[in-house]
């Protein structure tokens, strides 16, 4: 049975090697480590199977700077489930409990960058249409992706999205 839980000190290790076994390189596991160090607003959950980690989801603070508003909300990134365990639903469970839990906290918006045929059945949609856009030039409209949890907070938002420093600061490792 697979329970989803935040993360605890004792999961870190696992989580990392989530991370690196999921994406093939170290890149995303560097910047959950880091994130972690930096920033205490984190939501860190992790799917366990008995005492094993087999999957692992990040929201860190991102912020929409329009010319007339600034919003803080959160992005998702990174998300990662063993290959052994993919598509048996586990990824679904850690990204609607996020939701979950990011919408009970009063949580505006959740943006992500990644896969556009994924994220759009938990409600996400191209940021394009809000008039919003990633701070990374190159990324195509339909792959930067929002879900906007609080319509009323939202009105009028537009500009662009950032994630945390320590996404850039990876990138360019
Ligand atoms: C993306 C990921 C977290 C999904 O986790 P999961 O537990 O396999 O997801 P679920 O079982 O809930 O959903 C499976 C669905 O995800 C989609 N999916 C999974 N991997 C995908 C991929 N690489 N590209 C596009 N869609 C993908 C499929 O549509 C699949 O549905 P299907 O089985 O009906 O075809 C997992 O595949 C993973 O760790 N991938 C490598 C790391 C990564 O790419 N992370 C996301 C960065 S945006």
């Amino acid at each position: 049975m697979i329970i989803i839980r935040e993360e605890r000190k004792k999961d870190r290790e696992a989580i990392r090697a989530v991370n690196e076994k999921a994406f093939g390189q170290p890149a995303e596991a560097s910047i959950v480590d880091k994130l972690r160090k930096s920033c205490p607003a984190l939501l860190s959950l992790v799917a366990l199977d008995g005492d094993e980690v087999v999957g692992h989801i990040l929201f860190s603070p991102a912020k929409i700077e329009g010319d007339s508003k600034a919003i803080e909300g959160m992005g998702l990134a990174p998300m990662a489930v063993q290959p052994a365990w993919q598509r048996q639903g586990i990824g679904t469970r850690l990204i609607k409990r996020g939701i979950e839990m990011l919408r009970s906290r009063g949580c505006p918006f959740i943006i992500v960058l990644g896969h556009a045929e994924y994220y759009p059945r938990f409600g996400f949609v191209s940021a394009s249409g809000h008039g919003i856009a990633s701070q990374w030039d190159g990324v195509p409209n339909e792959a930067f992706m929002i879900l906007i949890l609080d319509q009323s907070a939202m009105k009028g938002v537009s500009g662009v999205a950032r994630y945390r420093d320590e996404f850039d600061e990876a990138m360019q490792e």
